[in-house]
This record gives C-alpha cells, sequence and structure tokens, in this order.
C-alpha cells in the first residue's frame, strides 16, 4: 500500500572500505574482524519503518576490487538510493567516480570511525566534499555500530513517497 515502499539501495567505494561489514552491521546485528572481500556482488535486504511507513531496502553491497568496477554501474541503475562508502584511515580520499544523481538519495559514509588514531581523512574535508556534491555525510562504525542504522534511517526519510 500507499505506506509500503520498496527501495533499491547500491554501496559503492573501495577495496576493505567496509561495505559489506555496514551491511552485515545493518542486517544482522554482527561485525567479523576478517570480512572477506565480495566477488562480484551480494545482496541483502532489511525492511526499517519511519513516519508510519515501511521501506524495505533491497540492497546490492558491490565489490570494490579493481577487477569488479565494470559492473557497478549495473547495480547503480534504477538505484533509489546509495552509499558510498570510504575508509577514514586510508591514505587517500578517493573522490566518487559517481557524480550525484539528483534523483537518488545519496550517502557518503566515513567507515571505521573507531580507529581515531589512525586517521586519515578529516570530517571537515569530507563533509566539504559532500555538500559540494550533493550527498549527506555521516561517520560510521561497523565495529562498534555508530551511525549504521542512522544512515539508512536518514535515506528512509528522505526517499521520495509517492
Ligand atoms: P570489498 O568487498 O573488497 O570491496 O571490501 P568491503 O568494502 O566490503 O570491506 P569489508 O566489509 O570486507 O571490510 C574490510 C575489512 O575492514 C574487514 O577486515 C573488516 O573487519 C574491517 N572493517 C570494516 N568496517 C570496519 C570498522 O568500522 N572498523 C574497523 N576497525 N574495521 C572495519
Ligand atoms: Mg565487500
Amino acid at each position: 500500500g500507499q505506506n509500503n515502499l520498496n527501495a533499491k539501495l547500491v554501496l559503492l567505494g573501495d577495496m576493505g572500505a567496509g561495505k559489506s561489514s555496514l551491511v552485515i552491521r545493518f542486517v544482522k546485528g554482527q561485525f567479523l574482524e576478517f570480512q572477506e572481500s565480495t566477488i562480484g556482488a551480494a545482496f541483502f535486504s532489511q525492511s526499517v519503518s519511519v513516519n508510519n511507513a515501511t521501506v524495505k531496502f533491497e540492497i546490492w553491497d558491490t565489490a570494490g576490487q579493481e577487477r569488479y568496477h565494470s559492473l557497478a554501474p549495473m547495480y547503480y541503475r534504477g538505484a533509489a538510493a546509495a552509499i558510498i562508502v570510504y575508509d577514514i584511515t586510508s591514505s587517500v580520499f578517493a573522490q566518487s567516480q559517481f557524480a550525484c544523481n539528483p534523483n537518488m538519495v545519496m550517502a557518503l559514509a566515513g567507515n571505521k570511525c573507531d580507529l581515531e588514531d589512525k586517521r586519515n581523512v578529516t570530517a571537515e574535508e569530507a563533509r566539504i566534499y559532500a555538500d559540494e556534491n550533493g550527498l549527506f555525510f555521516l561517520e560510521t562504525s561497523a565495529k562498534t555500530a555508530v551511525n549504521v542504522n542512522d544512515i539508512f534511517y536518514e535515506i528512509a526519510k528522505r526517499l521520495p513517497r509517492a
């Protein structure tokens, strides 16, 4: 009915940024120190309730490895939302190859925020990048669960309703 919505969501970002870990934290409430690198892509689904509506996310967790990059547009196409994930400890803040699509709700997740002592990307520089590109920004930790549900709830709230 009017209060139920299916939304395709895609996770994008470099290998090892923590895309799978964020999804597994959100869907299963679990975290693995030795999460295996994704091959191709993995599918998950999870529902959230916001503002008297249920949003069922159909989540495509893409593979960050270079050899799978050509597949990403296939998962990106037709998606209602995207989360671009980077690792706050990575030495290069690789700017996303995906321009913001005005028809999509897009989030930037600075993941591994539990590793403050190894931080290389400041929240300020990421926020500026997010503002310039029409993304909303949160720092997350799949390990401690900080802001993980929040990012999915915030997306659910921002999705256009029929
Ligand atoms: P690909 O599938 O290869 O693209 O990688 P990915 O982005 O899915 O990363 P993945 O979730 O496999 O995580 C990579 C490694 O980082 C794993 O060893 C995780 O345990 C670790 N990791 C993920 N998220 C966090 C986090 O928030 N904090 C810490 N400390 N480690 C994390
Ligand atoms: Mg993965």
